[in-house]
């Protein structure tokens, strides 16, 4: 109530930019009530961030105190156990053997396996669309169409099993509801969080429905026990991990962005079609461009200077990703949509360091063969409407997008 601070503000969501660029040039270290924390928002700050030890990975108690305003947990409660054993809230040395014991999902033949996987997955995708079809929804009909789909065939999630998980997946991710009120009762995500893990549990047990071989499960459920350091329980919490980034507004929030860029940048189609390797970085700009995760949190372990700004021990501190990608000191006009652009690789949208995104290569491959498939049918695609944008600055993603394909 009564936050000065403008992010606070929902109205900023359709295009938060200007407001990034004012304080990233003003005042670069911004506290904001609504996240009770600090907000980066230069990309030199956000990038050496991800990388410093002193800002901590491990903050869920803290972050439970600001979404959840005087609630605490017990210690053995569903929140810390599965907040304190997962990669994504733990900090090295438990950090690195966590994600390490995933590695075989993620090797470099595993991710070749899942590009011909997901190839076919947006090719099916793209040529479901009924012929003579002149205008669509593109949000339900196509984005949250394919990680939906890519979850099924290439990363094993029984098709059965789609109805249970995926509605569990949408309450949790209201946790993450930016600065804005929490729309879900701590209570119910924290059951929701428990049957999550039951469902795992008994999917690696053989129990739900069957996996198919060389998908991302498969080869996780392959490897338990195989890592000294790492439990069955913590298995466990990492494939619960998994299963929310997979169902999170991640990918279809970049892949409805990306549509919409193209759709409003006609001449980028023409180069996207016309030269390999502007196609070759699209993927790269189009998460650029608009960054699905516009920021993540940390705690500061200690207190330090940034900026000119003391930021105290035990503070929030959240890292702007979607206005560091768009931070003039590191790329040159930075709110041109532009597969020429030499330096699009760097952006922060997957994070960066040690906890940088593990499904990076397969978030990349969805919208790399995604985009393939639709030019490939619909050269031309342009808005035949209003896009209507979601409330949530953290998650922040279309709801519709009229589009018009030719
Ligand atoms: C466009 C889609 C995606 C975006 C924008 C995205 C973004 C991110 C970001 C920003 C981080 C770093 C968070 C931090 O440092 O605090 C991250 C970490 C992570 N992501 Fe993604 N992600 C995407 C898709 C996926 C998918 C499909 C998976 C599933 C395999 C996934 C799994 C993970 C995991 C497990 C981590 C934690 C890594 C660690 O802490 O070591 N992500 N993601």
């Amino acid at each position: 109530m009564g936050d000065p601070s403008p992010l606070s503000n929902p109205e900023i969501i359709p295009d938060p930019y200007p407001v990034y660029a004012d304080l990233s040039d003003r005042e670069p270290v911004h506290w904001c009530a609504g996240l009770d924390g600090w907000a980066l928002t230069r990309y030199a700050d956000c990038a050496a961030a991800l990388k410093d030890p002193r800002f901590k990975a491990e903050r869920m108690t803290e972050v439970l105190s600001t979404k959840f305003e005087g609630r605490t947990l017990a210690e053995d409660n569903i929140y810390h156990q599965f907040t304190s054993n997962v990669m994504m809230y733990t900090d090295a040395p438990k950090h690195t053997a966590l994600r390490r014991s995933t590695q075989s999902a993620f090797t470099r033949i595993a991710h070749e396996h899942y590009s011909k996987v997901i190839e076919e997955v947006a090719a099916d995708l793209v040529a479901s669309i009924p012929a003579g079809t002149q205008t669509l929804d593109a949000v339900p009909e196509l984005a949250a169409k394919l990680p939906v789909n890519a979850a099924v065939r290439a990363f094993g999630l029984p098709q059965e099993d789609l109805a249970y998980v995926t509605p569990r997946v949408d309450a949790l991710m209201t946790y993450w509801s930016g600065p804005q009120d929490q729309p879900v009762s701590l209570d119910v995500l924290l059951d929701n969080l428990s049957e999550l893990h039951t469902y795992s549990l008994e999917l690696v047990q053989g129990k739900r429905g069957t996996v198919v071989d060389g998908t991302v499960i498969a080869r996780l459920a392959a490897a338990v026990g195989s890592s000294p350091d790492v439990s069955l329980e913590q298995t466990i919490h990492q494939l619960v991990l998994l299963l929310i980034a997979l169902f999170a507004p991640t990918t279809p929030g970049s892949t409805s962005s990306g549509m919409m860029a193209f759709a409003t940048h006609p001449e980028q189609i023409d180069r996207y079609l016309n030269d390999p390797r502007a196609a070759d970085n699209a993927t790269n700009e189009v998460v650029r461009f608009n960054a699905s995760n516009q920021f993540t949190w940390r705690v500061a372990g200690e207190t330090l200077e940034l900026e000119g700004t003391t930021i105290e021990k035990g503070q929030n501190v959240a890292l702007f990703l979607g206005a560091a990608n768009r931070d003039r000191r590191m790329f040159d006009r930075p709110h041109v949509f532009d597969l020429d652009r030499p330096n699009s690789n760097r952006h922060l949208t997957f994070g960066l360091g040690p906890h940088s995104c593990l499904g990076r290569q397969i978030a990349s491959l969805e919208l790399k063969w995604f985009f393939a498939k639709l030019f490939e049918r619909y050269p031309r695609i342009s808005l035949a409407g209003e896009p209507v944008w979601n409330q949530n600055l953290e998650f922040r993603s279309l709801r519709s997008l009229p589009l018009r394909l030719s």
